[in-house]
C-alpha cells in the first residue's frame, strides 16, 4: 500500500508545470547536451497519448522544443497547432515516457521496438542525431529510479553433460511427434529446401555483368561480400546450439536443425559460386567489412554461440538465438536479401543471382521460425530470462542499425535507387514484427 501511494506521488509530479519549468532551465544550462545536440537544428515535438492527467489540466498533448545546435531557445505544453509547426513529432504513452525518462532508455531503440513512434521527420536523421536525443531526455527531471543495470540472473555455468549411454529412445518409447512444430518445419524444408546451387545457370549473370558501370559494380561486390561472409559465419557457427539440443534429447528440433546447417552450408556455396562464376576478377572482398559489421559477424556471433559449449543454461541459449535468429538472419539477412531481390528485379539483372536469392529466403524464413519457437519455449519456461534478453536483443539491434548506416556510408549516391530510410524501415518492421509474436517488450 505504501508502495503504490508513493508511485502515486511521484507520478503526479511529472510532467507538471514546475516539472515543465525544472526540465527547461536543466537543458538550458546542460554542457552535455551542448556538445551532444550541436548538429541538431530542428524543432520537436513529443506527444503524449493518451495524455496524461498534468497534460489534460494544461490542455496539452505533449511538449513543444525549438533547439537550434545545443541550444533550447523554448521548452513548453504543446498546443494541437504545434503539430504544423514541430519537424519531428515523437508519439508515446505515459508509460513509455517515463520509461525514457526515469530508466534513460535510448530513444532510438525505443523508436526500433516500436513503442516510440516517430509520427513526422526522418528516421535516418533520428539515429544519426540518437546521442543528442538521448542527452536531450537525461536532462528531463526524473523522481524514479535510474537504470536498473543489475544483472538480474547471474551467468551461471550450466554444462550439460556428454551422453555416456542410451537409457531409452524417442522413436520407441514415445514415437517421433510428426504434429510438433520442428517436425512440421521439417516436413517443409525437405519440400522447399531441397534446390542446387550448382545448377544454377549464371551464364546471362555474366553477360549483364559486362555491361555494368564501375559503381554498379562496386554495390554488388560490396553486397555480396556481406552476406557472402555472413552466410559461411552462421554456418560455422550454429554447430554449439545443434549440440546443446542434442544432448537436452530434443530429437525432433534436432531432426529439423539438420536441414538448417544443410542450408547454411548451400548458401555459402550459392554465394561462391556466384562470384566465381560472374566476377571477372576477385575483388578485395573484406575491404567491405566495416567495425560494425565486423563487431557482430567476426565477434558476437561466434561469441554467443560457442558460449554453449561450456554453458548451456537457459540464458546462453537466449542470447544464442537472439543474436543469431533475430539479429542476423531476422533483422539483417532478410533486410539485406529482400532490398537486394528487390533491386535487381526492378532493374531486369542477374536472374541467377535472384533465382538463389528467392530460393534462400525461403529456407531464411524456416531458420527464423525455429529461432522464434525456440525463444518461446525458453522464456516460457524461464520468465526471469525476458529482461536480461531484451536487454540482449536491444545492444544488438544498435549494432544492426550502425551495419545499415555503415553499409550507405561510402555512397553519395547509390546506384539501382537503393535508399537508406527503406533498408532502416523494413529492418525495423522485421524486428517489431518478431517481438510482437514473443510477445516481449
Ligand atoms: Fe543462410
Ligand atoms: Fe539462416
Amino acid at each position: 500500500m505504501w508502495f503504490t501511494k508513493k508511485k502515486e506521488a511521484r507520478s503526479k509530479k511529472y510532467f507538471s508545470d514546475e516539472w515543465v519549468r525544472e526540465w527547461k532551465g536543466a537543458l538550458e544550462k546542460s554542457e552535455h547536451y551542448k556538445v551532444k545536440g550541436k548538429d541538431w537544428n530542428a524543432s520537436v515535438l513529443l506527444r503524449m497519448e493518451p495524455p496524461s492527467t498534468a497534460l489534460k489540466k494544461a490542455e496539452s498533448i505533449g511538449f513543444y522544443l525549438d533547439l537550434q545546435y545545443g541550444e533550447c531557445h523554448d521548452l513548453r505544453y504543446a498546443k494541437k497547432a504545434d503539430k504544423d509547426l514541430a519537424e519531428v513529432i515523437l508519439k508515446a504513452d505515459e508509460a513509455t515516457w517515463l520509461k525514457l525518462i526515469e530508466q534513460k532508455k535510448d530513444p532510438a531503440m525505443m523508436i526500433l521496438k516500436g513503442s516510440l513512434k516517430l509520427e513526422k521527420g526522418s528516421l535516418v536523421m533520428l539515429t544519426n542525431q540518437k546521442e543528442a536525443a538521448k542527452a536531450l531526455l537525461q536532462t528531463a527531471p526524473s523522481y524514479g529510479k535510474e537504470e536498473l543495470d543489475e544483472e538480474y540472473i547471474s551467468e551461471t555455468v550450466d554444462k550439460i553433460p556428454a551422453r555416456k549411454e542410451h537409457t531409452s529412445f524417442n522413436t520407441t518409447k514415445r514415437g517421433l511427434n510428426f504434429e510438433s512444430f520442428p517436425m512440421k518445419l521439417f516436413q517443409k524444408a525437405k519440400q522447399f529446401g531441397i534446390w542446387d546451387p550448382s545448377a544454377i545457370n549464371f551464364e546471362k549473370d555474366r553477360e549483364d555483368w559486362k555491361k555494368l558501370s564501375e559503381e554498379e559494380k562496386t554495390i554488388i561486390i560490396h553486397l555480396s561480400s556481406l552476406f557472402m561472409a555472413g552466410e559461411e559465419a552462421v554456418t560455422l557457427d550454429l554447430l554449439p546450439l545443434i549440440q546443446t539440443i542434442s544432448k537436452e534429447g530434443r530429437l525432433e528440433e534436432e531432426i529439423f536443425l539438420t536441414s538448417f546447417l544443410w542450408e547454411e552450408a548451400k548458401h555459402t556455396e550459392f554465394f561462391s559460386r556466384f562470384v566465381n562464376e560472374v566476377f571477372v576478377e576477385r575483388p578485395d572482398f573484406e575491404h567491405f567489412h566495416k567495425p560494425f559489421y565486423k563487431k557482430l559477424f567476426y565477434r558476437q556471433l561466434p561469441e554467443d554461440l560457442n558460449r554453449l559449449y561450456t554453458d548451456s543454461s537457459p540464458m546462453a541459449q537466449l542470447k544464442a538465438s537472439g543474436t543469431y535468429n533475430m539479429i542476423v538472419e531476422g533483422t539483417l539477412a532478410e533486410t539485406g536479401y529482400e532490398a537486394y531481390h528487390k533491386m535487381l528485379k526492378e532493374n531486369d539483372l542477374l536472374h541467377g543471382l535472384q533465382d538463389g536469392i528467392i530460393k534462400l529466403k525461403q529456407d531464411e524464413s524456416r531458420h527464423i521460425a525455429y529461432g522464434l519457437y525456440l525463444i518461446n519455449r525458453l522464456l516460457d519456461d524461464n520468465p526471469d530470462c525476458k529482461e536480461p534478453f531484451e536487454k540482449h536483443l536491444e545492444e544488438l539491434l544498435d549494432d544492426a542499425t550502425n551495419v545499415i548506416h555503415e553499409i550507405f556510408e561510402p555512397y553519395d549516391v547509390v546506384p539501382f535507387g537503393l535508399e537508406k530510410e527503406w533498408f532502416l524501415n523494413y529492418a525495423i518492421k522485421q524486428f517489431q514484427q518478431r517481438i510482437d509474436k514473443l510477445g516481449i517488450y
